[in-house]
């Protein structure tokens, strides 16, 4: 069987596919294999090893005729046409549970660097701007016994909660079910999303990118927050009307963003976001963590190999 894994991956991740399968693998780690090529690889392939970059859509799905399993190495999957994969009935594999912990702690290192201008700092410095301690020179808003709002109470959202707990912030939550034992294990409340909206010094968007969720951040939502919030999203970029947030972080509606996704991705130096000093922008990090992306790969691996060996996959989308 044939398997196409569209970035560069080290041998003692490959190993296992070597020995099993007929790898086409495309050589760069840090660039997508060209689209054309991906589109003529999938022709006679079994297995896709792919990530958050492929458009796993219906015009290559429709060239797929082989395909069995597509693996991501992420958990999110708002890039595979998934009810498309279902219909010819290809399994999805993704990777949660490994990427949540990574992945709080980049979000709430977000939080902290949006809050207290730590880039921003380091910017002024670079740029031979630190002329003196001043009594007000580059205040942030504080942590310590603030607000959070946890907008997607999910295995991140949790992670972040409990993060938050010990900063001793007060934890609200908006999610589509409540969750009684992080209720509490945190102290942690439901609220509707306006309440979290209108109190929340600190907003953390963590839901999944549906099309319920499609830009649910908006003007609308951004007018609603306090002057001196900071708004957080490490979830996708699609989650956030990247103009209304333009606008509220312009004119001083919110106080400052952290953002870790974009809609699209890559963005480059030229983006309007990055012309204000209040946004702390990061390439899409979020599970960034050396151990952490092994055990990604190594789980998308997995799954790949179960699927084709007709076996359960270790974490199905279904
Ligand atoms: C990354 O964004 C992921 O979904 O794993
Ligand atoms: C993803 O792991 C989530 O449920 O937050």
């Amino acid at each position: 069987m044939k398997i196409v894994i569209t970035r560069y991956l080290p041998d003692d991740v490959t190993k296992e596919l070597v020995e099993n399968f007929d790898v086409v693998m495309w050589e760069k780690e840090n660039e997508p294999m060209p689209r054309e090529q991906l589109l003529e690889e999938i022709k006679d392939a079994d297995g896709l090893f792919t990530n958050v970059a492929d458009q796993v859509d219906y015009e290559l799905l429709e060239k797929a005729s082989k395909l069995k399993v597509i693996s991501t190495m992420a958990v999110g999957y708002d890039n595979i046409d998934v009810e498309e994969a279902k219909i010819r009935g290809i399994v999805i594999g993704h990777t949660p549970g490994v990427l949540t912990e990574a992945t709080a702690d980049l979000t709430f290192a977000l939080l902290m660097a949006a809050g207290r201008r730590i880039v921003e700092g380091m910017d002024v410095i670079r740029e031979n701007e630190w002329n003196s301690w001043g009594p007000f020179f580059l205040t942030g808003q504080e942590i310590y016994k603030k607000r959070i709002g946890i907008i997607g109470l999910g295995r991140i959202g949790l992670g972040v909660a409990r993060r938050a707990k010990g900063f001793s912030m007060d934890i609200l939550y908006h999610n589509r079910s409540r969750n009684k034992e992080v209720e509490e294990e945190l102290n942690a409340t439901y609220c509707e999303l306006d309440e979290l909206l209108t109190t929340a010094d600190y907003v953390v968007l963590l839901a999944p990118s549906t099309n319920d969720t499609y830009k649910m951040m908006g003007t609308a939502e951004f007018a609603k927050m306090k002057k001196s919030a900071v708004f957080i999203n490490t979830s996708r970029g699609t989650n956030v009307d990247e103009d209304a947030l333009y606008h509220a972080l312009e004119s001083g509606e919110i106080f400052a963003a952290g953002l870790d996704v974009f809609d699209p991705e890559p963005i480059h130096s030229d983006h309007p976001l990055l012309k204000l000093r209040n946004v702390t922008a990061l390439p899409h990090i979020g599970s960034a963590a050396i151990e952490t992306r092994l055990a990604m790969a190594r789980l998308a691996s997995e799954n790949l190999i179960n699927g084709l060996k007709g076996q359960p996959l270790v974490h199905e989308v279904r």
